[in-house]
């Protein structure tokens, strides 16, 4: 049984108060909320075992380095990586994204080749794509999606031709909660000899990913969507590939040896961790996924499915209100807008009650033109949400909507 209680009081900010109302947190694919043992293990971190890390014989520093180390274990056999080589800590999904579009564009992509890019991408699995397109003289090709938010796996095979070099896709869709049957697109790109990159940022926190069983090439995601905290992030990638990547950023800890006729690089994975890495957020990442080991991530995800079709249900008793992204294995997040009000209005409104929830364009601009709209409401629902947290969001909107009307 999931004791959504339990799980509740392992995170303290649940208990503040926003504008004298309980919060009723609905945004968790912005960020999602920490639990205790990861606040804990910052604090113990900078309390205990500061040093810099893979650069000093005295003791703190091989603490460090160790506890470092472990946390890329505990990362590797989270997403299942063959190899602790394939696992390299960034600041971020969107520097592990931009690392795969500079450093392997710049050894592979040739001018005339393409590169195709799915339509619900977020703007970080867009524009680093863009910018190597430009430079390398690459064309850009796009996968739609239809209006019911399913991404057009079978238009694929059109796209796909012999310049074909990559396919950059989400796992789950930030917008849409649209989960694009990936292994299907990775089975046809491969058959083509064409690489896939996979934006893992909400996938992985719901449902997780065992990267050799979906065989992608790369795998990106952000340790702060993941319980985890802000700063640090993960792309894996596969290891043959890694090794044939020239260096992204440039520093120290990346180098093997160094003088003024010639430098040559740290093997894997610290050819890709220039200068000091977020070790401290690093191990905590490692806190949070031993945290997320012991729930049993199934019922997790049952139970957030559960609320999202709660929640869905609800909103659409709700007179004008459309519901963006509507497939049927889509993750916990509900995107919708109500005719004739503006998202920003029902966004305030709701902050009023106590309710937080994003609004705008969530970084997925191209989302925004396929519907037309200027941008939508957002709810993303988490393991620590409830049922009444529900309730609140749909009697919020309602009071928005009699408000407004
Ligand atoms: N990418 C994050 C979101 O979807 C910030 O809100």
């Amino acid at each position: 049984m999931f004791d959504v209680k339990a799980i509740r009081s392992d995170f303290p900010i649940l208990d503040v108060k926003v504008n004298g109302k309980p919060l009723i947190y609905l945004d968790s694919g912005a960020t999602a909320q920490k639990p205790q043992r990861v606040i804990e293990c910052i604090d113990d971190m900078y309390r205990l075992h500061n040093a810099n890390i893979h650069r000093g014989v005295h003791h703190l520093s091989a603490v460090a380095t160790e506890m470092y180390e472990q946390a890329r274990e505990r990362v590797r056999a989270f997403i299942n990586a063959s190899s602790r080589e394939e696992v390299i800590f960034t600041a971020g999904a969107t520097a592990s994204l931009n690392t795969v579009a500079y450093a392997w564009g710049e050894r592979f992509l040739c001018e005339g080749d393409n590169i195709i890019l799915s339509e619900m991408e977020h703007h970080s699995n867009i524009v680093p794509w863009q910018v190597v397109a430009e430079r390398r003289g690459v064309e850009i090709r796009v996968l739609p999606f239809d209006d019911d938010g399913r991404l057009c796996v079978e238009k694929l095979s059109e796209l796909l031709d012999a310049k074909s070099r990559i396919v950059a896709v989400t796992q789950a869709s930030n917008t849409l909660g649209t989960r694009p049957d990936l292994e299907h697109i990775i089975r046809l790109a491969h058959a083509n000899g064409t690489l896939v990159c996979v934006d893992g940022c909400q996938g992985i926190v719901h449902g997780g990913v065992d990267v050799q069983a979906l065989d992608c090439d790369f795998y990106a995601f952000s340790a702060h969507k993941l319980y985890g905290p802000t700063g640090v992030g993960v792309l894996y990638g596969k290891r043959d590939i890694l090794e044939q990547m020239p260096p992204f950023l440039c520093g120290g800890d990346m180098v093997d040896r160094v003088s003024f006729a010639k430098t040559t690089y740290a093997p894997l994975p610290l050819k890709f961790e220039a200068g000091t890495a977020n070790f401290i957020d690093a191990v905590a990442l490692g806190e949070a996924i031993e945290y997320l080991k012991a729930l049993d991530l199934l019922s997790v995800e049952a139970y957030e499915a559960e609320l999202t079709r709660y929640a869905e249900q609800q909103l659409q008793q709700i007179e004008g209100l459309r519901i963006y992204g509507t497939t049927a294995n889509k993750c916990s997040i509900v995107s919708f807008n109500v005719e004739g009000i503006h998202h920003y209005d029902i966004g305030m409104i709701l902050d009023k009650l106590g309710v937080a929830i994003r609004t705008g364009q969530h970084c997925a601009e191209p989302v925004m033109h396929h519907y037309g709209v200027s941008g939508m409401c957002r709810a993303s629902i988490a393991m620590y949400n409830t049922a009444e947290d529900i309730d609140a969001l749909v009697a919020g909107v309602k009071r928005a909507v009699r408000m407004l009307k």
